[in-house]
């Protein structure tokens, strides 16, 4: 049998940087995240006799050798499916011993560029792997973060906060949603650079969570109340407080990378120009858009769908390069459960 899903990726509101358990993916904290339609991973999964598992991405084979996530995604979902065996059976093997993994997966934006591919990619093969072995929600939840942390969060629609819990066997570190249904956010995106990020989110937040004063700041005495504030902001639909959240807890994560040793630079001269579009376009009255960047240059503006083309004439008459230049993509945030 073979299940394909398609399942979108996540743009954190409030970042997640920081690990308190490598092997887990436990974060140093909490984050909360938009779920974005239409930038998706497409991925069929199989069981299938084979010497091993295979992972390809967009065509191309993945080695499962440097890219080690995938293997312990693959043995943790089939661990969960022998105790499950185990416990129905009472100690009765399952049927798809010596059976591997055959996943395929394409995504409609670029893999790696800081476009939260992995947190999509992830999730896909997780809700893939959980209809066709039978997981509970909270076993692929797992195994979608410890495949990327962020993938958790993609299992949900809408407004999703990922709890970074406290326990050391991380039973208490789960994605949940949090509010949906703000049809009227869209998410521009905004591709500077499809070219892989220099240094990948993990040894970045490792640097980083070794190194910068700022993230121990932000952790102990900003994170939740951001978090706080945006879940405000969307049940009021108070747009000018969920613009003014999201920019500063985007522009405090730079600050962190910078705050790192050695500095970690993911934005670009493109990026910035962007962000003084946005501010500029915010100037006199209450804000309409909000800029957030992950780990690349790669921009996501989030606005309601009434300023979008206001948005666009004004980037466009700002930006010198022409507008289709930018591979810009108009996507919508989705608000159904996958
Ligand atoms: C900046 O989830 O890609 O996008 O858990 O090591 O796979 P790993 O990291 P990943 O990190 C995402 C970092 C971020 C912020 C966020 O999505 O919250």
């Amino acid at each position: 049998m073979s299940v394909t899903v398609r399942v979108p990726m996540n743009i954190a509101l409030v970042k997640y940087w920081g690990k308190r358990d490598e092997k887990l993916i436990l974060p140093l904290n909490d984050s909360i995240s938009l779920t974005v339609d239409e930038l998706c991973a497409e991925t069929s999964v199989e069981l299938v006799k084979q010497d091993d598992h295979t992972v390809s991405i967009n065509g191309k084979e993945v080695d499962l050798e440097s890219n080690k996530r995938y293997r312990t995604v693959f043995n943790e979902a089939l661990r969960f499916q022998r105790k499950r065996a185990h416990e129905k059976e009472n100690g009765t093997s399952n049927n798809n011993i010596g059976l591997k993994f055959k996943v395929t997966s394409t995504t409609n934006f670029p893999v790696a560029a800081g476009l939260a591919s992995s947190a999509a990619g992830f999730a896909a093969i997780s809700m893939a792997i959980q209809i066709l072995i039978g997981l509970d929600e909270t076993q692929a939840n797992k195994v979608a973060r410890i495949g990327s942390g962020s993938a958790c969060r993609s299992m949900f629609g809408g407004l999703v906060q990922w709890k970074s819990g406290i326990k050391d066997d991380g039973t208490d570190c789960f994605a949940i949603k949090v509010n949906e249904g703000w049809n009227t956010l869209r998410c521009l995106i905004f591709v500077f650079d499809g070219e892989e990020k220099k240094v990948g989110s993990t040894e970045g937040m490792r640097r980083s969570s070794q190194t910068s004063d700022l993230l121990k700041y932000r952790i102990e005495h900003l994170v939740d109340k951001r978090i706080a504030k945006i879940a405000e902001a969307y049940e009021k639909r108070d747009f000018d407080e969920f613009a003014k959240v999201i920019m500063s807890d985007s522009n405090q994560f730079h600050a962190i990378c910078l705050d790192t040793s050695p500095p970690i630079r993911y934005l670009s001269d493109a990026s910035w120009k962007l962000i003084e579009v946005v501010e500029k376009f915010n100037e006199n009255g209450k804000r309409k858009a909000a800029y957030t960047f992950d780990a690349g240059p790669n921009a996501c503006v989030i606005l309601e769908d009434q300023n979008v083309q206001d948005f666009l004439r004004f980037a466009t008459s700002q930006i010198v390069v022409p507008i289709d230049d930018l591979n810009k993509i108009s996507t919508s945030i989705t608000q159904t459960e996958q």
